[in-house]
């Protein structure tokens, strides 16, 4: 069930304060190699917050020349407020480089996202981005994304269409609520549905036939599309994709 699978995410050793400097830890290596003259991609989430945090430091302390697109409304929001220099995704070509966190990252560095209900503004940067890194804690990487949870972004007219598909065809969809109970809906006014990625599952034929549905807007299985990915530590490792 969906609780089974979020607890066994949840599943690790560490404490969360460990997770938050992992994460932390994370940020930061990238932030430090972060070139100048770029205009970068500033992911969403709380892993990728840290990076906006440490890379605005870096900026202000060396006098960078780097402009920024944000993924949501909330990095956008925080990167104003902290004072950095923001691009409309809309006025330009091409991301040099965009850092990201993940919810969960396979061998191939094929991964999840949209934990954090950003995947739609998230794919659009990464896929206009010339290299995307990943950001992540140790509790996201995995093997395989076989059993676990995938958000998929549908219109609200007509989602419930999209629903009995994917309840009808094994996908054990769930909406995804606010805590308030009120239905989520994305930076785009759409809504989330949950599935969970079947074992066995091709996953580029997932992806395909999830974007074939009417209605559906984007789902967030991130495929070749992670360079790299660096997951937090005392070590700090860097896996490269292949
Ligand atoms: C948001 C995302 C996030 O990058 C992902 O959920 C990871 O978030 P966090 O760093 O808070 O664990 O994809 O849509």
């Amino acid at each position: 069930t969906r609780k089974q699978v979020e607890a066994a995410n949840q599943k690790t050793d560490h404490t969360h304060e460990q997770i938050e400097r992992e994460k932390e830890q994370a940020a930061q290596y990238v932030a430090a190699r972060i070139p100048n003259h770029i205009v970068l991609g500033l992911g969403s989430g709380t892993t990728a917050a840290y990076f906006v945090k440490a890379i605005h430091d870096r900026i202000e302390k060396e006098h960078l020349d780097i402009e920024c697109v944000a993924t949501s409304v909330g990095t956008q929001q925080l990167a104003e407020k902290l004072g950095m220099r923001m691009l409309d995704v809309n006025t330009i070509d091409a991301v040099e480089l965009t850092v990201d966190g993940a919810d969960i990252v396979d061998d191939h560095l094929d991964g999840i996202k949209g934990g954090g209900a950003a995947l739609l503004f998230e794919k659009l940067v990464a896929n206009m981005s010339k290299r995307n890194v990943w950001i992540v804690d140790p509790r996201k990487p995995r093997h395989t994304l076989e059993g676990q949870m995938l958000p998929v972004e549908v219109v609200p007219f007509g989602g419930m269409g999209v629903f009995r598909y994917l309840r009808d065809h094994g996908y054990q969809p769930a909406f995804r609520f606010q805590e308030n109970g009120d239905i989520l809906a994305t930076d785009s006014g759409n809504y989330l549905i949950d599935i969970t990625i079947p074992k066995d599952a091709d996953l580029q034929a997932l992806s395909e036939n999830l974007k074939k549905q009417t209605g559906v807007v984007e789902h967030g299985l991130f495929l070749n599309i992670c360079d790299e990915m660096v997951v937090g530590g005392d070590q700090v490792k860097v896996v490269k994709r292949e």
